[in-house]
């Protein structure tokens, strides 16, 4: 699933120094197949010149309200008809004031006006013009009127001072604009989905634990796609290095008892469960609360405990879709059969513990109790759109059949 092929994006660009790095979504926009019309104010030429982003679209720059289409009509009547979303980054307060008032005096504008698509602005600009009343104002009205209004990073702006303000980065912009399209036509829109990712950190003593190698890779690449499939989720997520994927709530947990509360807390009123967290089995029985020193020659023997089995625990919610991953170093289809069962699953990701854990590539074997493939070595990204396919296809068949786990499905599904 890409929810951004074919969807036709109308980019607004105003006249801000961050102009230059809206460059980097339409090209990532445009590589990802959607359809990407820049409309560039007479001020956000001043910053970035129409050939940029022509050359990235390979699609015209509309800059002129009165140059006439070949089709004979007004440019900004059909440019708001024929679109899924107007973005607008960055947004100025210029642009907000106008938008706001309901001015239609440029392309961009009076597109806005004329549109019955959904319009995501991202503002940027100095904190002092952000945080002046008249811009508060002109945000709040806009976002009561239904437009998706970002919040600015803070951070070192051009001038240079530090404040609220800047653009976010253009990987973000395109998560909130790949969250908003599948809201809209994602197969998962209405839904919640609670996704685990990274490992746990289990404390020895206060400086010292017992952790494992997963990234969190998998489990993030799968948050983002289900966030782009339309759900709402929640990432529980171990320590990692990663930034979260846009438009994803984000519980961070560092322990297996953390992340099981976490999880528990989560699932209440969730439809899918994705359990990809490399949950450590065992924890240090008592935590020192002193760094522990080393006495003489000896060593020293730590007595672990068992922690509990998250995905286990959750066997008796018959209510919610579960999804498990199963790493192994050996008998992989084996093992993961029996950890679907033992489990209640209704789908179980298998894959190779050695290969996979803490690296960028993946294969995996998708077993659901009838059918099981095995797919190629591939990003994790790739395996994660794969993976969300297949979840959504098996979510609709088990809710036609009452919410079952995968042992109690019948073989034959799809009458
Ligand atoms: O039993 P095993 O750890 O191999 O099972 C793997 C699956 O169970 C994964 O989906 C993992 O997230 C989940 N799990 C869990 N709680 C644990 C250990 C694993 O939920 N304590």
């Amino acid at each position: 699933m890409n929810i951004l092929r074919d969807k036709q994006i109308l980019l607004g660009v105003c006249g801000s120094i961050a102009a230059y790095k809206v460059a980097e979504l339409a090209r990532n926009l445009t590589l990802a197949e959607a359809r990407v019309d820049v409309v560039m104010t007479a001020a956000a030429q001043q910053f970035v010149g129409p050939a940029t982003f022509q050359a990235l679209t390979r699609r015209p720059v509309l800059t002129d309200m009165w140059a006439l289409p070949e089709d004979g009509v007004v440019g900004h009547v059909s440019l708001g008809a024929h679109t899924d979303l107007i973005v607008i980054a960055p947004a100025t307060a210029n642009t907000l004031a106008r938008l706001a008032a309901g001015i239609s005096d440029d392309l961009l504008t009076t597109a806005v006006l004329a549109t019955r698509a959904p319009v995501l602005c991202a503002p940027a600009m100095n904190p002092n013009m952000y945080v002046n009343a008249a811009t508060q104002e002109n945000i709040a009205t806009l976002r009561r009127r239904g437009m998706l209004v970002l919040e600015p990073n803070e951070g070192l702006m051009a001038e240079p001072v530090t404040g609220r303000g800047r653009l976010p980065e253009p990987a973000a912009l395109e998560g909130e604009i790949r969250a908003l399209l599948g809201r809209r036509h994602g197969p998962l829109r209405g839904r919640r989905v609670v996704v685990t990712a990274g490992g746990t950190h289990e404390p020895i003593d206060p400086v010292r634990f017992i952790g494992n190698r997963s990234s969190g890779q998998m489990g993030y690449a799968m948050a983002a796609c289900a966030r782009d499939a339309g759900a709402h989720v929640t990432l529980v997520s171990g320590p990692t290095a990663l930034t979260p994927p846009a438009a994803v709530e984000v519980v961070r947990v560092d322990t297996a008892l953390h992340m099981r509360d976490a999880v528990l807390d989560a699932c209440t009123g969730a439809d899918i469960l994705i359990m990809n967290a490399a949950v450590a089995d065992f924890r240090p029985g008592h935590m020192i609360d002193h760094k522990i020193k080393k006495t003489g020659e000896e060593g020293m023997i730590l007595h672990l405990a068992l922690n509990p089995d998250i995905l286990g625990e959750m066997a008796h919610r018959r209510d919610l879709f579960k999804v498990g991953f199963a790493a192994e170093t050996d008998d992989l289809i084996a093992n993961a059969r029996v950890k679907l069962e033992r489990k209640g699953l209704n789908l179980i990701i298998a894959n190779d513990a050695v290969a996979s854990i803490g690296r960028p590539d993946i294969q995996v074997t998708i077993l659901d109790g009838v059918e099981i493939y095995t797919l190629p070595i591939q990003t994790k990204p790739q395996a994660a759109a794969t993976i969300i396919d297949e979840v959504v296809q098996r979510f609709n068949r088990w809710l036609a059949h009452a919410r079952l786990p995968a042992s109690e499905m019948p073989a034959d599904t799809d009458e």
